[in-house]
């Protein structure tokens, strides 16, 4: 016997779509809930058929946040479709959703009447701006989230616009903040009984990722400067948080340095770390004793308005070392560094591989694809991954769970509802 999964029994119907709720509910899935992906019949998610690589297979978009799911099509503005969503309402758990603002009530599905139908029920929903919000209305996207919770205005460089990462801060970061609520939700209900509504907005969850930044702005407000910032202590600031380039964010100053090659390798960096107490080790490592003992180098403080040279000084240590040379030298000195590595490189790093971080999963049409695997590691478990579903996969096998016969199905499917 396989041993059970942490969220076994668990039933969630993942009314979600694009990037946001399917993170959320694809990491469910993963622990072992039962995720049943409801999807618009003929189409389904947009994201099954945007950017694809097959014209005949669902796009990478929608297989890498839509593992471990089964998919239902359903015509949830139907009368019959609608009947099979009160149905499974009544026996789920969680209902996820990332609509825009009001689709759900236009559905007929208020938080009212999902009460209603299951006191229990746990209703979780994405939305770009909170309840109440003067841009609640509006519909958000990862970069509007990026742009609207402070991430944008604080990234890239002093001399460029602001600018959005490339790691889905206002998506799938959501998506992670709202599993947290989902479980909490499920721990508050073994205590009372009674379901909630769980609301997690993108424009919060970049803020709370931006808090420091929070933190830098009060600084700002009170000193007039920051100095862990490049701009300090030659340059200017003004009453906003500067965009700080590849500066550290905490008390630790660090920058992205060149190594052999970078001329021609778009990513021969490192990411080089001052910690404070490694000074005598990065000395030692950079072969540059005298710094050790030197009051204009052995403090912070003292190193600060100098710390460009100092990051100028290492880039030509490392002008005839890769940048994996150099983190292997570096190591050995306990110096907080690491190569910055491309997609390619992760893609086909063993030890990711090996720690499941990143699988390759099978799939009805694709034959394989590659995807990330839980970035979560138990002790008592491995998720496994597996591939996503294909439209409408599972639709008949959901009707059955629900009591409708061979030729009710049948009937759905002519009509369209599924
Ligand atoms: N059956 C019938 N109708 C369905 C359906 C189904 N299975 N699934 C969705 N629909 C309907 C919705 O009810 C809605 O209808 P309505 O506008 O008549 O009320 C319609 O499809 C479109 O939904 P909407 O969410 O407006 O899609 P969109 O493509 O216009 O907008 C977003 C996409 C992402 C911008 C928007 O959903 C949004 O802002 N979501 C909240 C924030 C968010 O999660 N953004 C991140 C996405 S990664």
């Amino acid at each position: 016997m396989s041993t059970p999964l942490p969220l076994d029994g668990i039933k969630v119907i993942d009314f979600t779509h694009v990037q946001a709720g399917p993170a959320c509910t694809q990491l469910l899935a993963w622990y072992g809930a039962d995720v049943l992906k409801v999807e618009r019949p003929g189409s389904g998610d947009v994201t099954r058929s945007q950017l694809r690589d097959d014209p005949d297979a669902d796009a990478l978009y929608f297989t890498m946040l839509n593992s471990n799911k089964r998919s239902l099509t359903l015509n949830t503005k139907d009368p019959a479709g609608k009947e099979v969503l009160e149905k499974l309402i009544r026996q789920s758990d969680v209902l996820v959703e990332n609509f825009a603002p009001g689709a759900l009530d236009r559905m007929g599905f208020t938080w009212e009447r999902i009460q209603e139908l299951n006191p229990k029920m746990i209703l979780a929903s994405v939305s770009g701006f909170s309840e109440g919000h003067h841009y609640e209305d509006l519909k958000v996207y990862e970069n509007v989230a990026q742009c609207a919770g402070g991430a944008a205005s604080t990234t890239g460089f002093w001399d460029g616009p602001p600018t959005v990462s490339a790691a889905a801060l206002g998506d799938s970061n959501t998506g992670m903040h709202l599993a947290i609520g989902i479980l909490t939700a499920l721990r508050g209900r073994d205590k009372t009984g009674k379901g909630q509504k769980v609301a997690c907005a993108m424009q919060d969850a970049v803020l709370n990722l931006c808090r420091v930044k929070l933190r830098d702005q009060q600084r700002l407000d009170k000193i007039g400067y920051l100095e862990e910032y490049p701009q300090y202590p030659h340059g200017e600031f003004s009453d906003v948080v500067p965009r700080g380039g590849n500066a550290g964010g905490g008390g630790q100053p660090g920058w992205v340095l060149k190594c052999k090659s970078w001329e021609t390798d778009p990513n021969a960096y490192i990411y080089f770390t001052i910690q404070g107490h490694a000074w005598q080790p990065i000395c030692r490592a950079l072969n540059k004793p005298e710094w050790i003992d030197d009051p204009a180098y052995n403090t912070a403080e003292a190193r600060q308005d100098k710390i460009m040279e100092i990051f100028a000084f290492i880039e030509e240590w490392l002008k005839d070392k890769t940048k994996y040379e150099a983190v292997d030298i570096l190591r050995k000195f306990d110096i907080p560094c690491a190569p910055v590595a491309s997609m390619k490189e992760l893609a086909e790093d063993k030890s990711l591989r090996e720690s499941g971080s990143i699988v390759e999963v099978p799939h009805k049409q694709r034959g394989t694809y590659l995807t990330v695997g839980s970035p979560i590691k138990f002790s008592g478990f491995k998720p496994v991954i597996t591939g996503s579903p294909l439209l409408g996969e599972h639709s008949d096998e959901v009707l059955a769970e629900l009591g409708y016969n061979v030729e009710q199905i049948a009937a759905m499917h002519e009509s369209n509802t599924i």
